[in-house]
């Protein structure tokens, strides 16, 4: 028979949430840099239970054990803070989104929280499939939401196949995000959110969030901000409006490159037309608590604390990110074998002034260095057009020493790929025409390198062109099915 009851046990959680409470609301006090490198792990967590481990613990445990039944109970009731099973929650997980949730509503003054996902397309999922939520009254509606079309190749096949084609859930394209009238155009009764990658990758493609955000208001929907290649650093779309951010942690949050991972952050109480009330009221702990438990794609322990690792720097990084990835996109500019470059930084990008309003490095009002002036920075994605043909574009990507060929971005080593044959092969010309992806656009993502290196290694892989007659005869839009055969899809 247990002796001490299940209400000891909710006593002392909320002895223990209170305590915890305390240090996330003295951390919430504190300057960005200072949040992302201590997050949610205080003193008193360590000293009392981890053994005074001054980096957060990495729980490789599958599950978490009870004293007694009494404890199990209250625990699987949700009735005091558990993490019960890995699938779940675990700590380590935990010190992720705390942080996370803590640096997305930086300066916001609003709360958030987080759930931390296998990946960044299973947060995409995770978002967008539980706020397709049927109307009780009309059980066989159709129904639809309103995203833009420039997004990450595979944002394009979720939304195009897994729910478009396969579940009959329709993707309402916007084709110029700037446009709001577009948007507007696209929202109708059975409409349930409103979805933007900004900047996308890899064309840049922004949009002026706060009118959306208008826009979402007037029709009671939810509005999703993958700001991937912003990263919190340089913005953060809850502050203009926004109800839920996805990240792919994958990318510049956890740069050094050891594990994939996503995470949802979401704010209290977000707007929704439909759902339980539970739901709406705090999405992100509503995802991890029921539908991710039920469905299992969170995150593992070991990539959570990888990724709270590499979140530390995160502010400092993309700053000195975003300097030499300005410098390379000017060089490149003036070259004389390059079509376009597409970098939102540069001063003759179409959309520069509005990124200027969203895209400021946080905190840069409290750097000596900046003189209390905030400062715009754009993050160290940008994208080129090389002139001439499709196979003109591959002798220069194939004759890049330092630069990395991969489909990949966000690392602390500059990597490269051609879109059109990669990583938005699958999208088919179409697609790629709406989503302006040429075959002979490159996507550059600069790493921690000293910028001159990686001018002088882009100067030697474009010196391949030199002499060489330039052949247009590619057709404009061709590319890729061969990868993609390759490897299975
Ligand atoms: C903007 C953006 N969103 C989402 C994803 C998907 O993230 P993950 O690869 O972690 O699933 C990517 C991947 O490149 C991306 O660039």
């Amino acid at each position: 028979m247990s002796l001490k009851g299940k209400n000891y046990y909710i006593d002392a959680a909320k002895r223990a949430m209170k305590w915890h409470e305390e240090n996330i609301n003295k951390m919430k006090a504190c300057r960005f840099d200072t949040i992302a490198v201590h997050g949610i792990y205080s003193m008193q967590e360590s000293l009392d239970f981890n053994q005074g481990s001054i980096i957060e613990p990495m729980y490789m445990s599958t599950s978490q054990a009870y004293r007694d039944s009494d404890e199990m109970e209250a625990a699987l009731a949700y009735e005091v803070p558990t993490w019960c099973y890995s699938r779940i929650g675990n700590p380590s997980m935990y010190y992720l989104e705390g942080v996370l949730a803590l640096i997305e509503s930086y300066g916001t003054g609003l709360d958030a929280s987080c759930c931390a996902t296998s990946s960044g397309m299973a947060a995409i999922a995770s978002a967008a499939d539980n706020l397709l939520c049927f109307d009780p009254d009309k059980p066989d509606q159709k129904m639809n939401f309103v995203a833009t079309c420039q997004v990450y190749g595979g944002t394009f096949q979720q939304f195009a196949i897994r729910k478009h084609q396969e579940k009959n859930i329709e993707w309402r394209q916007v084709i110029n995000s700037a446009d709001i009238s577009e948007w507007e155009s696209l929202i109708d009764e059975d409409t349930r959110f409103l979805y933007g990658e900004m900047p996308s990758n890899p064309g840049q493609a922004f949009f002026d969030l706060e009118k959306i955000c208008e826009l979402a208001k007037k029709h009671n929907l939810p509005v999703i901000v993958d700001a991937t290649v912003a990263s919190p650093a340089l913005m953060r779309p809850l502050a203009f409006g926004a109800d839920i951010v996805v990240q792919s942690v994958t990318k510049s949050l956890s740069t050094s490159g050891f594990g994939i991972g996503g995470a949802v952050i979401a704010k209290k109480n977000i707007r929704a037309r439909y759902g339980s009330d539970l739901m709406k009221a705090d999405f992100a702990m509503y995802l991890k608590a029921l539908p991710n438990r039920d469905n299992g794609p969170n995150i593992s322990p070991m990539n959570a604390i990888l990724a709270v690792n590499d979140i530390r720097t995160l502010r400092s990084r993309m700053d000195r990110l975003s300097r030499s990835t300005l410098k390379i996109a000017k060089y490149l500019k003036q070259h004389k074998h390059i079509e376009q470059v597409d970098y939102l930084g540069l001063e003759s990008h179409p959309l520069h002034e509005l990124a200027k309003k969203y895209m400021v490095l946080v905190d840069s009002e409290y750097d000596e260095q900046y003189g209390g002036q905030k400062v715009n920075r754009y993050g160290h994605l940008m994208s080129f057009r090389v002139k001439g043909s499709a196979q003109d574009t591959r002798d220069v990507f194939d004759a890049f020493g330092m630069i990395w060929r991969a489909t990949d971005l966000g690392r602390i080593k500059s990597v490269a790929t051609i879109p059109a044959i990669s990583t938005h092969s699958q999208q088919g010309e179409e697609g790629r025409r709406l989503a302006d992806i040429p075959p002979t656009l490159i996507r550059l993502c600069i790493g921690g390198e000293h910028p001159d290196d990686i001018i002088a290694d882009i100067e030697q892989a474009l010196a391949v062109l030199d002499g060489k007659k330039i052949s247009k005869s590619t057709p404009e839009y061709s590319a890729g099915g061969a990868s993609s055969a390759l490897l299975g899809w």
